[in-house]
């Protein structure tokens, strides 16, 4: 709802969550009025099982997994963004933006490490934050290129866009990476 708040010209979106999560956004719609304006009526809660196929809106220009990657293991967000690229029918300009940390591994802040340390152990030692080599090749594996990598204000957070792989072209862009 920020994001449609300050982006007139996106329409709509539609937030993909569990039941439980949905019920809950839903019971609470009264709030988002009052604090979103008009912006909350252009939102919509869908309950989706991200990894299943049949489940995932096929008509969005842009699909955004914010804090998903992480949760999940490099097999688990393969199928993920298999799902998406299968959606995207061979559309070069629908974008898939996954906003997550970034890992540098020669600076790995002692909160990013106790959190990945923590992940281990309740979840799975696949279960990571992971470095911009590490989603670039998983975009690649998937039929994606990373074509822009966005910072977002003073957060450690960034927009990684990707876009369905067209050899031909060449636009990786990198922001203000210096201080990762
Ligand atoms: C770390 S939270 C991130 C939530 C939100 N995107 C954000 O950035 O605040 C991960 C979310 O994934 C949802 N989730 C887990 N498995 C899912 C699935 N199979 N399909 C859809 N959503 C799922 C959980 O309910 C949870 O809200």
């Amino acid at each position: 709802m920020h994001i449609l708040k300050k982006n007139e010209n996106i329409k709509r979106a539609t937030v993909c969550e569990v039941e439980e999560v949905v019920a809950k956004a839903e019971s609470i719609r009264p709030t988002y009025y009052n604090l979103f304006g008009d912006a909350a009526s252009r939102v919509s809660f869908r309950t989706t099982d991200i990894f299943d196929i049949s489940n995932i809106p096929k008509s969005a220009d842009t699909y955004m997994l914010k804090n998903i990657v992480h949760d999940w293991s490099d097999d688990q967000c393969d199928s993920l963004l298999q799902n998406i690229s299968h959606v995207f029918d061979g559309n070069y300009e629908k974008r898939v933006l996954v906003v997550e940390k970034i890992v540098n591994t020669t600076k790995i802040s002692p909160r990013t490490a106790g959190h990945d340390i923590v992940k281990c152990v309740l979840f799975d030692d696949q279960v990571k934050h992971r470095t911009l080599d590490s989603f670039s090749k998983m975009f690649l594996r998937n039929g994606f290129e990373v074509t822009k990598i966005t910072p977002l204000l003073d957060t450690d957070y960034y927009a990684i866009e990707g876009k369905l792989l067209k050899r031909s072209r060449c636009r990786f862009q990198t922001t203000n990476l210096e201080h990762l």
